[in-house]
């Protein structure tokens, strides 16, 4: 029996690795268990089998059917020892799990106590190492540049700052890939270092040159600047900073710096919500068939992963080893457009 689950942050395309398991578990005899809200599931006993008509056109629905927590066994419980008594009711051989780099983690801790496991990576961030990509990043990147487009018009009708708040942790990926999609005129991430000095130089120097608007990109993930260094930021379960929200501190920096009226728009979970672009769907739908494969051959400590056009295993080692951060000549090439 292949037991699968979603954990931490949903993503959209974990519908449609759930499908591909099941299909392939199905197509060589074997069962499937889903595991309800990630680890909490298999802590708590609350499962539910999944059958092909169970996943039949999820492919293309967003969020999960199997639900999400960011509960842990190691910091709710006591590892493997927590969820043992699941694991064998329900005769569970492997475990699938899909989820970021906290639930990886825990996946990897778990395999070194016996477990037999295959991760998939997912994340809107796209910062997970050893893989090319995850799948979630080209949904959120279409919405954050639908949403620039759309933050453009307004802005220029008004001869205004906007700054547009997208997610990516402490990776300035979705930050990146969104400005230079939507054409924005300068973009924060948390890896290159920032002056407001600078960025409202480069703001009144193109409103000077006739410009009627700016578009700004912040990472939720940038450094505070000296003036709101003092902000102490909440935890989540796996003990990362609860992000979100920089931009409303930076905005009136800006305003004061370049006597443009500045606004805030901060596109949270918007991002991460609704139906997968179709390359998610077929990147989420071959990272399943690959788990699946792997699952039903017994390999364990492995996460499928993204190598060129490739699907291969790697070792869930390396992937939990460091956050992969944003690439900088992806940067360079949205710097060529600023100002
Ligand atoms: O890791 C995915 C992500 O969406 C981050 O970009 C963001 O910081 C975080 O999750 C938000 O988490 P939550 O849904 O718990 O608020």
């Amino acid at each position: 029996m292949i037991g699968i689950m979603t954990a931490g942050g949903d993503c959209p395309g974990l519908n449609a690795v759930i499908r591909a398991v099941v299909r392939v578990a199905e197509q060589r005899g074997s069962g499937c268990v889903g595991i309800q809200n990630g680890w909490q599931g298999l802590m708590q006993n609350d499962t539910r089998p999944l059958t092909r008509d169970d996943v039949s056109g999820i492919g293309r629905l967003g969020g999960t059917i199997l639900g999400t927590s960011r509960m842990d066994p190691y910091v709710h419980g006591d590892g493997y020892a927590s969820i043992r008594t699941t694991m064998a009711q329900h005769e569970i051989s492997s475990l699938i799990v899909i989820g970021g780099d906290g639930t990886l983690r825990t996946a990897l801790a778990l395999s070194e106590e016996g477990l037999k496991v295959v991760g998939v990576p997912k994340t809107i961030d796209n910062d997970i190492a050893a893989t090319d990509v995850t799948f979630g990043f080209h949904t959120a990147v279409q919405v954050a540049s639908d949403a620039i487009d759309r933050l453009t018009t307004t802005a220029e009708s008004h001869n205004r700052v906007i700054l547009v708040e997208v997610m990516g942790r402490t990776a300035g990926w979705l930050a990146a890939y969104a400005g230079i999609a939507g054409g924005a005129d300068v973009v924060l991430v948390p890896e290159v270092a920032y002056d407001l000095e600078d960025v409202s130089a480069l703001i009144r120097a193109r409103h000077a040159r006739g410009r009627r608007y700016s578009i700004v990109v912040v990472a939720e993930g940038v450094a505070p600047p000296p003036e709101l260094a003092h902000q102490q930021l909440a935890k989540d379960a796996f003990g990362f900073d609860r992000l979100g929200g920089i931009a409303y501190g930076l905005a009136p920096l800006i305003e004061e710096r370049t006597g443009f009226e500045t606004r805030v728009t901060v596109l949270g979970h918007i991002q991460r919500g609704g139906t997968p672009t179709a390359f998610d769907r077929v990147l989420a739908s071959r990272l399943g068939v690959a788990a699946a494969e792997l699952a039903l051959s017994g390999t364990t400590g492995v996460m499928t992963a993204v190598r060129g056009e490739a699907i291969v295993p790697v070792p869930l080692v390396d992937a939990c080893a460091e956050i992969r951060r944003l690439d900088p000549e992806v940067y360079r090439v949205a710097e060529t457009f600023f100002g």
